[in-house]
């Protein structure tokens, strides 16, 4: 019986530690998206007419990754990692 409530916290707790780091991913990525991204896209990510940008909310990192390397407006944003794209996508799937 011990064993079997042991199993239940442990679980619990891998749980509780999985949301906690994914809220902290998309944590991470708002602060980066706000230096580098807000100022084209908007603070919501909404995009800018003024600047020609579309709405990125929702986009995964794969989508952030392809424009990095293939978009000549994105050319400075290359020295981003792949950790920072994936805490920006994060942050970006928490809007709506
Ligand atoms: C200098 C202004 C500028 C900055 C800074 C900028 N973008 Fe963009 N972004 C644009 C423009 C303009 C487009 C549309 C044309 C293009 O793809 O080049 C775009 C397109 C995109 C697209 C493709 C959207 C679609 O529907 O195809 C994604 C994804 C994107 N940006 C992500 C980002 C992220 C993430 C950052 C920050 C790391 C960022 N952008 C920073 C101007 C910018």
């Amino acid at each position: 019986m011990r064993k079997i409530l042991w199993g239940i916290a442990f679980v619990a707790m891998l749980c509780l530690a999985g949301s906690m780091s994914r809220a902290q991913d998309a944590a991470n990525g708002e602060k980066t998206f706000k230096a580098k991204c807000a100022a084209c896209h908007g603070a919501d990510a909404a995009g800018k007419s003024v600047m020609k940008s579309p709405s990125i909310k929702g986009k995964t990192a794969e989508d952030i990754q392809k424009v990095l390397s293939t978009s000549p407006r994105h050319a400075g944003l290359k020295s981003l990692t792949a950790d920072q794209v994936k805490d920006i996508a994060a942050f970006l799937a928490t809007l709506k």
